[in-house]
């Protein structure tokens, strides 16, 4: 049984289609990357999974639950989680509230002293900083905190929109590495990126959307060698 199945799901924006019958699953434990042109419906895709955004047409199942017409609440409540692109944070409170504040669902509530002391362990850097103002951070010292902040609301499957966006490349190196670290743990990962050749290094499958729709989808190593992987996402 997939952790999340979604099919024939479909998305409007008004009159403007920007999905087109997207049919996947994610198996638990497994880290499931999602590549594609900007502009693509990656962003929306995550949005509808979590309830941003409704759904024209299709079906969401988690973890055994319908749960497509559930509000975004609930479906945090079953363990769904979504950290936006762009590294939303709360610039002007400090790094533990930020990361308190991600022990919003009730079961993570009970739990928010171990999950916390887990965070630092995870990040340490974080701990250095607890008190330090979350809009004075670094690009990437933010989007850690928009991890562990995520990782707070104790999720079943965290979805993460392109989290190396602007940051340097050694930075980016250390947010994969994180994110490898926390699925080696247990956790679900469903990973937005346009960096191609360390997503496909560091997923088990790889799903490619371009104008709304799954072009293509397989194991990450076998895309590596794919013809149309090679000459579109990687240059070659
Ligand atoms: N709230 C909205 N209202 C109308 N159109 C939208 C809205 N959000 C996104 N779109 C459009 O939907 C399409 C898909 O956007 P989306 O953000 O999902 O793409 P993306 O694949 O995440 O792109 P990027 O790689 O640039 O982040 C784009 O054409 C975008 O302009
Ligand atoms: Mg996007």
């Amino acid at each position: 049984m997939p952790l999340l199945t979604v099919e024939d799901l479909s998305v409007k924006y008004g009159v403007a289609q920007v999905l087109w019958n997207v049919t996947f699953n994610i198996e638990k434990g497994e880290i499931l990357s999602l590549i594609g042109p900007n502009g693509a419906g990656k962003s929306t895709l995550l949005k509808s999974i979590v309830g941003i955004v409704p759904h024209t047409t299709g079906r969401i199942m988690f973890d055994s639950s319908n749960i497509g017409k559930e509000s975004v609440k609930k479906r945090v409540d079953y363990g769904i989680c979504y950290v936006p692109e762009g590294r939303r944070i709360f610039a002007d409170m400090t790094v533990l509230e930020n990361i308190q504040l991600g022990a919003l669902p009730k079961r993570a509530r009970a739990n928010m002293k171990d999950n916390l002391k887990t965070v630092f362990e995870l990040f340490p850097i974080l701990k250095e900083r607890a008190t330090q103002l979350a809009g004075t951070l670094s690009g990437g010292e933010r989007q850690m905190l928009a991890i562990a902040r995520a990782l707070m609301s104790e999720p079943k499957l965290m979805m993460i929109d392109e989290p190396s966006l602007g940051l340097a490349p050694n930075i980016v190196l250390q947010v994969f590495q994180l994110i490898q670290d926390i699925n080696r743990k247990g956790m679900t990962v469903l990973l937005v990126e346009q960096n191609v050749r360390q997503t496909l290094k560091m997923s088990d499958r790889t799903l490619i959307l371009e104008n709304g729709r799954i072009v293509k989808s397989g194991r990450s190593a076998e895309l590596m060698s794919d013809e149309y992987v090679m000459r579109v996402y990687l240059g070659v």
